[in-house]
């Protein structure tokens, strides 16, 4: 018989060398609104995105292959660049279809990077939950879930997915003797009859509200909009799932 694989919640970025073990998956989630906008731009035709930490990294793929450079700073584009961070930007256009997306924002492809370097690294959002927890079941191995925060500080909103994805798992057999497993899923259970109204006070949503990006939030909190399970590796990410469920 199977051992019930483990799972642990992780935060912060700046809390992940407490729970980092060289052997568990790593889902890392940005909810508003990096792993979202993943999530879409493979979802809508993007062959590969290219996470890297610094805007300097990403500018050094400017005038190579054809790349799409899309830069994201505290919530707003980052000039010069052709893309940002707006799910909306990576949905109805045919621009992306088989190019190499290189990205870069304010947390989440720092948390991908932190993880990467021991760990397999997955893309988790509303957008691709159930599809990942098919996925992350049907594979069977431990699971870290972390949240990528804001600049080293907790956030509600990759709390709230954290919570949701945990109790998802936990249903599906896996075990946790995790306190933030715990704290996570008793935030979404109080949460989850309007998780946009739940984050109408939170620091992020005041952040983008700043940025009239409503719209963009409503987006990241659909459900199963695509089946798509980005997956590390080297260092792209690709589809591990291509199927769609996506009515385009
Ligand atoms: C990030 O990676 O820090 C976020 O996705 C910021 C944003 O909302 O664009």
């Amino acid at each position: 018989m199977n051992k019930s694989p483990n799972l642990q919640v992780c935060l912060s970025p700046d809390l992940f060398h407490l729970f980092s073990d060289r052997k568990s998956t790593v889902v890392v989630v940005d909810v508003l609104r990096a792993t979202s906008s993943m999530c879409l731009a493979i979802e809508n035709g993007i062959d590969e995105i290219i996470p890297v930490s610094t805007v300097e990294e990403a500018l050094e793929y400017k005038n190579g292959k054809d790349f799409i450079l899309a830069a994201e700073r505290n919530g707003q584009m980052v000039k010069g660049f052709d893309f940002g961070n707006s799910p909306q930007q990576y949905q109805n256009t045919e621009e992306l279809e088989g190019r190499t997306l290189v990205m870069t924002t304010t947390n989440g492809t720092k948390m991908i990077n932190i993880a990467k370097e021991d760990h397999e690294v997955v893309i988790g959002s509303f957008l691709n939950i159930t599809a990942l927890v098919e996925w992350l079941t049907e594979k069977g191995k431990d699971v870290i879930i972390c949240c990528s925060g804001w600049k080293g500080r907790f956030c509600l909103e990759d709390t709230l997915f954290a919570g949701a994805l945990s109790a998802k798992l936990m249903g599906e057999g896996f075990h946790s003797d995790c306190d933030s497993v715990l704290a996570s899923g008793r935030l979404y259970n109080a949460s989850k009859k309007d998780l946009f109204q739940s984050l109408e006070d939170s620091s992020h949503r005041k952040r983008l509200s700043n940025l009239s990006t409503n719209d963009d939030v409503q987006l990241c909190l659909a459900h199963d909009l695509t089946t798509v399970i980005p997956v590390l590796q080297g260092n792209s990410l690709v589809a591990d799932s291509k199927q769609s469920i996506v009515t385009k």
